[in-house]
């Protein structure tokens, strides 16, 4: 990203105390630049305390400005009360990180009752999305796919996805019980026959979604389905559930690093972070 933006890359060094609290020294001095944090917000509660120091340091130390490039952003699922007092962390995550920084980029974040990022952010956010290279690898990949969205909330990337293919797609029904405890409902898969099933879904967490899917496609006699996240959250064992379910190929961009990351987005990133910087609306030069 460095490269592409003709940046430096800064030293950050972040580090525990022994009593566990956080210890945070900006390495570079941030004095009139502007700063970008990257940092992907898997697993959010251990990065978010560094990362917002880290923030304020930069601005305390005379940054023109501090961006966020977050390709996962993380909290964005808990976007309703669904039981009496529960909290909605996307909209209390939002308003965390929309003091901490001065602009946002991510990719493909988890918009489900909300349309967009300025819902809940009060800090100009863009959005970028990995749809065009989802379908880039399927057309390089498979040959006469079909599109497979495992519920609802995943029909705004397989509506996107199908189209670029020309290829035909099919959006099933899931209910969720539990954490883990996922059914997907048995539906016509017409549309299925002779083609090689492509499941897409934007984050797989404890790939209950993706595996029930994938039984349901295969006790149907289909081929093996290849599966595509664009976030791989990938909690436990996730991924081999998914695996021994019956998938062919099991794929996810490079938005969180796991060995199953076979679509790159930096480029992607890179075009954000521009657009993310030329949004900062703190005046230049003011720390
Ligand atoms: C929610 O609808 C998301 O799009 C994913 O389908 C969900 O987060 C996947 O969760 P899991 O892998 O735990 O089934």
């Amino acid at each position: 990203m460095a490269e592409g933006l003709g940046g430096e890359v800064g030293s950050l060094c972040v580090r525990a105390f022994p009593d566990g609290e956080t210890y945070v020294r900006l390495e570079d001095d941030p004095r009139g630049r502007p700063v970008i944090l990257c940092c992907t917000l898997h697993r959010p509660d251990i990065h978010v305390l560094p990362l917002l120091f880290a923030a304020r340091t930069a601005l305390d130390l005379g940054a023109s400005s501090v961006g966020l490039v977050a390709p996962y952003l993380a909290y964005m699922r808990q976007d309703a009360r669904f039981l009496p007092g529960e909290a909605i962390t996307s909209s209390l995550f939002a308003e965390l990180l929309s003091v901490g920084v001065d602009w946002l980029v991510t990719v493909d974040p988890h918009l489900h009752r909300r349309r967009s990022l300025a819902e809940i952010y009060s800090i100009p956010a863009v959005a970028l999305s990995a749809v065009p290279l989802v379908a880039e690898w399927i057309h390089a990949n498979v040959d006469h796919p079909v599109l497979v969205g495992p519920d609802a909330e995943s029909a705004q990337w397989i509506e996107r996805v199908a189209p670029l293919l020309d290829a035909p797609s099919v959006v099933l029904e899931k209910t969720r019980t539990g954490d883990r405890e996922v059914t997907i409902a048995s539906r016509t898969l017409e549309a299925c026959a002779g083609r090689t099933p492509v499941l897409v879904d934007d984050i797989v967490s404890t790939g209950q979604t993706i595996a029930q899917t994938v039984r349901l496609l295969r006790q149907a006699g289909l081929r093996a389905p290849a599966c595509i996240a664009i976030h791989a959250v990938f909690a436990k064992d996730a991924a081999a559930a998914i695996e021994s379910a019956g998938a062919g190929r099991l794929v996810t961009t490079s938005t969180i690093a796991h060995r199953t990351n076979a679509i790159d987005v930096t480029a992607l990133l890179v075009e954000g972070a521009r657009r993310g910087a030329g949004l900062a609306r703190r005046p230049a030069g003011g720390g």
